[in-house]
C-alpha cells in the first residue's frame, strides 16, 4: 500500500507523530519536497527527536528512508543531523538520497536572507535555509544536484560555472562574493561522506511497488503553504500536496492508494501572511503556552488561532484527503470559548473557498460555530466512546463540515497517546 501524508494548515499539524506512529507499519519512508525547513518533532519513550530532513523511519533498522528528487538538501545540515542521530544511539539506519535532488549551497542562505531584508514590509518570513534560492535555481537550470555534488570532476565544472553567476547576483546585493577554492573545498569534502547514500531513488521506490511494499510518503509543510495554491507570496517554494509526490519521487500518479490529511485541532502558523481565524489574544496565548506553539527549526512563536474548515476543505481538494488525522487534542480541554470556522464572509457574501488574492483573503471574516467545552482529562483514553461527550461533538462536527472521517486522534505526544479508529495503513 501507498500512503501519503499531507499538512492541511500551514504546516506543524504535528506529522512527525502520524508517521512515526504509521511508519512502524511501513518498508519504506519518503520525503519528496522541501528541505530543512521542515521540522517534525517526535516523541520516543521520552525522548525528543527533532528531525529537519532525515525521514522518520530512522529510528527503524528494518525501514529503507528515501530522500527523493524533489527536495532540495543542506549536505552540511544533513551530514550533522546524522552525526547528532548517532550520537543518540541510532546508528543502524538505511538511507537513500536521490542522485537528482538540488543541494542547498551556502550562496543560496545568504540569498535568502538579502531577498527578505529587500522586501521590508512584504518579507516572507523565510526559515532562511535558503530553499527559496535553491528552488528558483532549479527552475532557472543553474542548480547543482547531489549526482553532481558526489562525483568530484562534475562538481568542479559545474561550481566553477554557477559561482559566475551566483557571484555576480552576491555582488549585486551587496554581499560578499564568495571563493570558489572555499567552496569546493569544504563541499567536495561532504559529496564524499553522502556518496554511500546517492541514488536513483525513483528507481529504488518502483522496485519496491513492483514487490507490493508499504510506502509512506511523509508530508513536509502544510496545503497553505504550497507554491501552486496556497497563500501566494506567504508560501514556500515547492508543493506539499498529494499531487506533487509522484513528480517529487519519480512514481506514477496511480501508485498513490490513500492520503491522510493531518489536522491540528486548532490553527497556527510561522511567518507573514492572512490568517482569518487568529486569535490576538489571552486566548491564543493560553493555547500557545499549552500546544507549545513554538517553531521547530526557527524557535519563532506561532500564530494561534481557531480550527479553520475553510482551510481544512481546500487541502481535501487539493490532495483528495481520505481520512484525517487530528492532532493535539488534548490542548483543547479546558478552553473555555470553543469555536470552529465553517465558512467566511467576504463583502457580505459567505464563500467556503481561498480567495486567490491576498487582498481579498485578507477580508475574509470567519463564520463560525460555538461548540461546548470539556474538562476532563483525556491523555490516558485509547477509545473513542470513552472520550467527553463535547468532544466528540467537536470530532464530529469536523467530519459533518468536511465529509472525512476522523481515524485519528492524537490525545498527547507519545506515541501510544493515540485513538485509532480505523486501520489506514494495512500489510
Ligand atoms: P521557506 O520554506 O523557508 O522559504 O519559508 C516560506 C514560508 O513557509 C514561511 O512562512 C515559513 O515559516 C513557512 N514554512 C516553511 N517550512 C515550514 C514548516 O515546516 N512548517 C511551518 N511553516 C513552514
Amino acid at each position: 500500500m501507498r500512503l501519503v501524508v499531507v499538512g492541511s494548515q500551514w504546516g506543524d499539524e504535528g506529522k512527525g507523530k502520524v508517521t512515526d506512529f504509521l511508519g512502524q507499519r511501513a518498508d519504506v519512508v519518503v520525503r519528496s519536497q522541501g528541505g530543512n525547513n521542515a521540522g517534525h518533532t517526535i516523541m520516543i519513550e521520552n525522548e525528543k527527536f527533532a528531525l529537519q530532513t532525515i525521514p522518520s523511519g530512522i529510528f527503524n533498522p528494518h525501514i529503507k528512508n528515501v530522500l527523493a528528487n524533489g527536495m532540495v538538501i543542506n549536505p552540511k545540515e544533513t551530514l550533522k543531523e546524522l552525526a547528532n542521530l548517532e550520537a543518540r544511539g541510532i546508528k543502524d539506519y538505511q538511507l537513500f538520497i536521490s542522485n537528482r535532488a538540488h543541494v542547498i549551497m551556502p550562496y543560496h542562505i545568504m540569498l535568502d536572507g538579502a531577498y527578505e531584508e529587500l522586501k521590508g514590509n512584504h518579507k516572507i518570513g523565510t526559515t532562511k535555509k535558503g530553499i527559496g534560492p535553491c528552488y528558483a535555481d532549479k527552475v532557472n537550470r543553474i542548480g547543482i544536484r547531489i549526482g553532481d555534488l558526489v562525483d568530484e570532476e562534475s562538481f568542479k565544472e559545474v561550481l566553477s560555472e554557477t559561482l559566475i553567476i551566483k557571484n555576480k547576483e552576491l555582488k549585486m546585493l551587496g554581499l560578499e562574493e564568495l571563493s570558489f577554492l572555499d567552496v569546493y573545498n569544504e563541499y567536495v569534502e561532504y559529496g564524499k561522506k553522502l556518496k554511500k547514500y546517492v541514488c536513483d531513488t525513483s528507481l529504488l521506490l518502483n522496485e519496491e511497488i513492483e514487490k507490493d511494499s508499504n510506502i509512506l510518503f511523509e508530508g513536509a509543510q502544510g496545503s497553505m503553504l504550497c507554491l501552486e495554491h496556497g497563500s501566494y507570496p506567504y508560501v514556500t517554494s515547492s508543493s506539499p500536496t498529494a499531487a506533487s509526490v509522484p513528480v517529487n519521487a519519480g512514481i506514477a500518479p496511480k501508485y498513490i492508494d490513500h492520503c491522510v490529511g493531518i489536522c491540528k485541532a486548532y490553527t497556527t502558523r510561522v511567518g507573514e501572511g492572512p490568517f482569518p481565524t487568529e486569535l490576538q489574544n489571552k486566548l491564543g496565548d493560553l493555547i500557545r503556552e499549552k500546544g507549545h506553539e513554538y517553531g521547530t527549526v526557527t524557535k519563532r512563536p506561532r500564530r494561534v488561532g481557531y480550527l479553520d474548515l475553510v482551510v481544512v476543505n481546500y487541502a481535501k481538494r487539493i490532495s483528495g484527503i481520505d481520512s484525517l488525522a487530528l492532532m493535539l487534542f488534548d490542548v483543547l480541554t479546558g478552553i473555555d470559548e470553543l469555536k470552529i470556522c465553517i465558512g467566511y464572509k467576504l463583502n457580505g457574501k459567505e464563500i467556503n473557498t481561498i480567495p486567490a488574492t491576498l487582498k481579498e483573503y485578507a477580508l475574509c471574516k470567519p463564520i463560525y460555530i460555538e461548540l461546548k467545552p470539556w474538562k476532563e482529562n483525556i491523555n490516558n483514553i485509547r477509545n473513542y466512546d470513552d472520550l467527553p461527550q463535547e468532544a466528540k461533538t467537536y470530532i464530529e462536527t469536523i467530519e459533518k463540515y468536511t465529509n472525512i472521517k476522523v481515524d485519528i486522534i492524537s490525545v498527547g505526544p507519545e506515541r501510544n497517546e493515540t485513538i485509532i479508529r480505523r486501520d489506514i495503513f494495512k500489510k
